[in-house]
C-alpha cells in the first residue's frame, strides 16, 4: 500500500528531527535528569514537527528501557508508539473534534488509573487551542495536581488561545518553521532513498512551495512524484504547483525599470489568459520584492532567501539596477495589492492598478531628485528641445510662429501620438486650460496640477512658464516636450522658472474654468475612469479639496 511520503519518513528519533533543535536538547536533558514536567505546550507553525517530537517524547518515556533519550525502537512501546496512536498508555487526542466537556470528563476519569503496562500514561492533545473553555476548566484540575504517572503535550499552532491558567503550569516550547537549506536536504535525503531523481533547482521549488512547513513540502514533493514520475524537473514542478519561476517575476521590474506601464498591462493580460491565480501572483510579487531588498542589503549568499544559489545570483543581479528605497517602495505597494486583492472582486483591475501604481512610484523618484537638485532658491532652468543641447540655450531669435509650422510639420513627420490638429490658443488660459487637459490625457496629473498654478505664456518658439516654487516637483521639461508632441505642435523651447509663492501668487489669475471642463478633467483621470468601468457611476459634482 502506497504511504505518503510525509508519514512514511516522519522521523523517529530526536536525531531524525531536522533543526527544532532548542526543543531537542532540552528535552533530552530532561529525559537523561529524569527531570519530567507534567504538562508541555508544544507551540509553532504547521508541520514542522510538533505531533513528530510528541510521539518521540511518549517513545522515550515509555521505553522498555526508559525513561531515556535513545529508545530501543523495538519493545513493544516503541513499535506503537512509532505506528502512530496506537499505544496502551500513549493516548491522542485530536481536540479539533473532541473538544466539548464531556471529553475532559472522559480523560479527568482516565487519568487517574495507572498506566496498564508501561512508565507513563501520555496524553497527547493535537489542535490543543480548539478545547473549550469548560473543558479546559476540568483539564487544569488534573493539571494542577496530577497523578505522578501522567504527562500532558499539548500541540498548538495558536499558543495564545491556550489559557494562562493552564500555560502557567506547562513547559512551553515553540517550534520554528524550518530552515529552507535543512529542508532541501530532507528532501534530497528522502529522494534518494525513493530512487527520484530531483535536482537542486526542483527541489528548491518544493520547498518553497511549504512555506516552511515541512509536510507541506513533502506534500508537494508527494504530488510531483505523482506527477512527473521518478525524474522531477524544476519547470514542470513549478507549473505543476501554480508557482512563478522568476523569470515570470523578473518582466514586472524590466517593466519597472523601463517605465513601462504597457508591459505591465501586458503581464497582468498574459496572467489572466493562462488561468493564473492574481491573488496568489500578488503574494509571489511581494515575496519577489521582499528577496530583492535582502539580496540587495546582505548580498547573494545570504541564507535569508528561501531560494537556489543560481536564484540568488539572479535577484542579487536584478536588485542591483535598483535602489534600496526603490525596492521599498515597491514591496510596500505590492502589499497593499496583495491586501487588496484579498477581497477584491475584480483582482485583474486591481492588479492593473497596483502595478501601474509601481511604476508611476518610480516616476516620482525622478522629480524628487531634479527637486533637490534644484535647492531652494528660486531658479531658472531652461530645456531645449533635442537636438539642441539644453545647457547651452540658443538666444531667443525670433522664428516663426509655432503655428505657422503647424501644418509643415505634421505633412512632413505626423506625430504618432497626435490626437487632432491644433489650433492655436489665443491667450495665455487657454494655453494653460490646453496643456492642462493633454497633461490629464497623457496621465501626468502632477504635471497637470502644477501648470493649473502656473502662468504660461508662448511667444517666438518658446514656452515660457512660470510656477510657483511649491509646485516645482511636478513640473518638467521633459513633460513638456511630450504635451507638445502629443498636440502636434511645432518643436519650442521650453523655458521654466520657478519663484516664491507670494511673488507667483500675484502673477497667477485663478484660470477660469467651466464647470464643464471640470467635469471633463475628472472624466480624463486614468483613477476616475476605472472607477466608472468598476462601478458604472457617473460624475456628478467635481469638488476640490484643496479650496474646500
Ligand atoms: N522538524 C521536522 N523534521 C523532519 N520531518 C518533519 C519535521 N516536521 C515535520 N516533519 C514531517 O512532516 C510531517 C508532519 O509533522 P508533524 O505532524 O509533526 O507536524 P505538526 O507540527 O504536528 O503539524 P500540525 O500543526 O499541522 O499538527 C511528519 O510526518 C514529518 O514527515
Ligand atoms: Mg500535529
Ligand atoms: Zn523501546
Amino acid at each position: 500500500m502506497y504511504q505518503v511520503i510525509a508519514r512514511k519518513y516522519r522521523p523517529q528519533t530526536f536525531d531524525d528531527v531536522v533543526n527544532q533543535d532548542h526543543v531537542k536538547v532540552t528535552l533530552k536533558n530532561a529525559i537523561e535528569q529524569k527531570r519530567i514536567a507534567h504538562g508541555y505546550i508544544f507551540s509553532g507553525q504547521r508541520g514542522t514537527g510538533k505531533t513528530t517530537v510528541a510521539r518521540i517524547m511518549a517513545r522515550c518515556l515509555n521505553c522498555i528501557n526508559g525513561p531515556t533519550a535513545n529508545p530501543c525502537g523495538v519493545c513493544a512501546s516503541c513499535l506503537e508508539v512509532s505506528n502512530g496512536g496506537g499505544a496502551v498508555d500513549v493516548i491522542e487526542i485530536d481536540a479539533a473534534s473532541n473538544r466539548g466537556i464531556n471529553e475532559m470528563r472522559e480523560l479527568r476519569e482516565n487519568v487517574r488509573y495507572r498506566p496498564a503496562r508501561d512508565n507513563f500514561k501520555v496524553f497527547i492533545v493535537d489542535e490543543a487551542h480548539q478545547i473549550t473553555s469548560e473543558a479546559f476548566n476540568a483539564l487544569l484540575k488534573t493539571i494542577e495536581e496530577p497523578p505522578e504517572w501522567v504527562v500532558f503535550i499539548l500541540c498548538t499552532t495558536e499558543a495564545h488561545k491556550i489559557p494562562a491558567t493552564i500555560a502557567s503550569r506547562c513547559q512551553h516550547f515553540s517550534f520554528r518553521s524550518v530552515d529552507f537549506n535543512d529542508l532541501v536536504e530532507r528532501m534530497r535525503w528522502i529522494c534518494e532513498q525513493e530512487g527520484i531523481e530531483a535536482d537542486t533547482e526542483a527541489l528548491s521549488v518544493l520547498a518553497q512551495a511549504g512555506e516552511g512547513s515541512v509536510r507541506d513540502s513533502l506534500s508537494a514533493l508527494d504530488q510531483a512524484i505523482a506527477c512527473c514520475g521518478a525524474k522531477l524537473d524544476a519547470a514542470e514542478v513549478r507549473a505543476l504547483l501554480g508557482a512563478f519561476g522568476i523569470e515570470a517575476l523578473a518582466s514586472i521590474t524590466d517593466a519597472l525599470s523601463g517605465q513601462d506601464q504597457g508591459k505591465m498591462l501586458e503581464i497582468v493580460d498574459e496572467l489572466e489568459r493562462n488561468g493564473q491565480n492574481l491573488q496568489h501572483f500578488s503574494r509571489e510579487l511581494s515575496r519577489y520584492f521582499r528577496n530583492l531588498i535582502v539580496a540587495r542589503i546582505s548580498g547573494e549568499d545570504t541564507r535569508l532567501i528561501a531560494a537556489s544559489p543560481s536564484e540568488r545570483a539572479r535577484l542579487a543581479r536584478i536588485a542591483a539596477s535598483f535602489s534600496e528605497d526603490d525596492l521599498t517602495r515597491y514591496l510596500q505597494l505590492a502589499l497593499d495589492l496583495f491586501r487588496d486583492l484579498q477581497f477584491s472582486l475584480q483582482p485583474r483591475f486591481h492588479l492593473e492598478i497596483g502595478l501601474l501604481k509601481m511604476v508611476q512610484a518610480g516616476r516620482l523618484v525622478e522629480v524628487e531628485e531634479a527637486l533637490a537638485s534644484l535647492g531652494g532658491k528660486p531658479v531658472k532652468v531652461v530645456a531645449a528641445p533635442k537636438p539642441q543641447p539644453s545647457t547651452a540655450p540658443p538666444p531667443a531669435r525670433p522664428g516663426p510662429s509655432p503655428f505657422e509650422l503647424d501644418s509643415q510639420k505634421k505633412a512632413s513627420k505626423p506625430a504618432p501620438e497626435a490626437v487632432l490638429p491644433s489650433a492655436p490658443p489665443s491667450g495665455d488660459a487657454e494655453w494653460r486650460d490646453k496643456l492642462h487637459s493633454a497633461l490629464m490625457q497623457l496621465d501626468m496629473p502632477f504635471t497637470a496640477d502644477a501648470i493649473e498654478h502656473s502662468q504660461v505664456s508662448a511667444e517666438a518658439g518658446e514656452l515660457a512658464v512660470f510656477t510657483p516654487k511649491e509646485f516645482a516637483l511636478g513640473i518638467k521639461a521633459d513633460d513638456l516636450q511630450k504635451v507638445i508632441r502629443h498636440l502636434a505642435l511645432p518643436p519650442m523651447r521650453i523655458k521654466l522658472t520657478f519663484g516664491d509663492v507670494a511673488a507667483a501668487a500675484q502673477n497667477i489669475t485663478k484660470p477660469k474654468v467651466t464647470e464643464d471642463q471640470i467635469t471633463q478633467r475628472a472624466l480624463a483621470n486614468p483613477e476616475v475612469q476605472r472607477f466608472r468601468e468598476l462601478f458604472g457611476g457617473e460624475v456628478r459634482t467635481v469638488r476640490n479639496l484643496k479650496e474646500s
